[in-house]
């Protein structure tokens, strides 16, 4: 353990792609900050096997277990404060983050989201339905955007975003390939300029 680098937990429900970059980045001395702990809405996230791989200490988090999500979100802020988390970075987490966690973390919290926000955001804006909408709307460019988490879902300000184009004959899956290979590059770039205060603030 590097006691000198900022300790960031990644929240996952899925296949981990962006947490397997975030762990690459900071193995290459890309990203200058340990991944400290990875949370997982879901026992069956193959992300969980990757953090397991790495030797990362992950945590299956569930706020149904808790009388409120005001409850679960006090313990989960114990949680990550017990484990010196500095910062966190949500990646493909499916779950809304307890308002306790936003306001524990202010401009700490983080999320990629696989299309040009303010465009196809909010509520059912996930996934394949993300991906659906831009086709529809005829839209030749796409790509992800990395946002501060505030408490208004894919609201927070945009830090940064990378443009891929749509092609005419994409499905939602070619285009959300292209996407995504942009989301490996874009969120460990996006999170080293902003441990490292490269953002200025609101
Ligand atoms: C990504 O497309 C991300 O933008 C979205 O959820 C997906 C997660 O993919 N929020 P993975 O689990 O990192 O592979």
């Amino acid at each position: 353990m590097d006691e000198t680098k900022p300790r960031i937990a990644v929240f996952i429900s899925g296949g981990g792609t962006n947490l397997q970059s975030l762990i690459d980045a900071a193995r290459r001395g890309e990203l200058s900050a340990e991944i400290a702990l990875v949370v997982s809405s879901r026992r069956d996230a193959f992300g969980l096997q990757r953090a397991e791989r790495e030797n990362i200490e992950s945590l299956v988090f569930k706020s149904k277990k808790f009388p409120s999500l005001e409850d679960a979100g006090r313990d989960l802020v114990v949680k990550l404060q017990e484990r010196r988390i500095d910062y966190i970075a949500l990646a493909g987490y499916m779950k809304l983050l307890p308002l306790a966690v936003v306001r524990a973390f202010p401009r700490r919290v983080v999320n990629i989201h696989p299309a040009l926000l303010p465009k196809y955001g909010g509520k059912g804006m996930y996934g394949h339905h993300v991906h659906e909408a831009v086709l529809a709307s005829g839209d030749r460019e796409s790509g992800p955007t990395v946002h501060l988490v505030d408490e208004i879902y894919d609201h927070g300000e945009v830090l940064e975003q990378a443009q891929v184009p749509v092609l005419p004959d994409d499905t939602p899956d070619t285009l959300a390939a292209r996407v995504l290979e942009q989301e490996h590059r874009l969120y460990p770039r996006v999170l080293q300029k902003l441990i490292r205060g490269e953002y200025a603030l609101d």
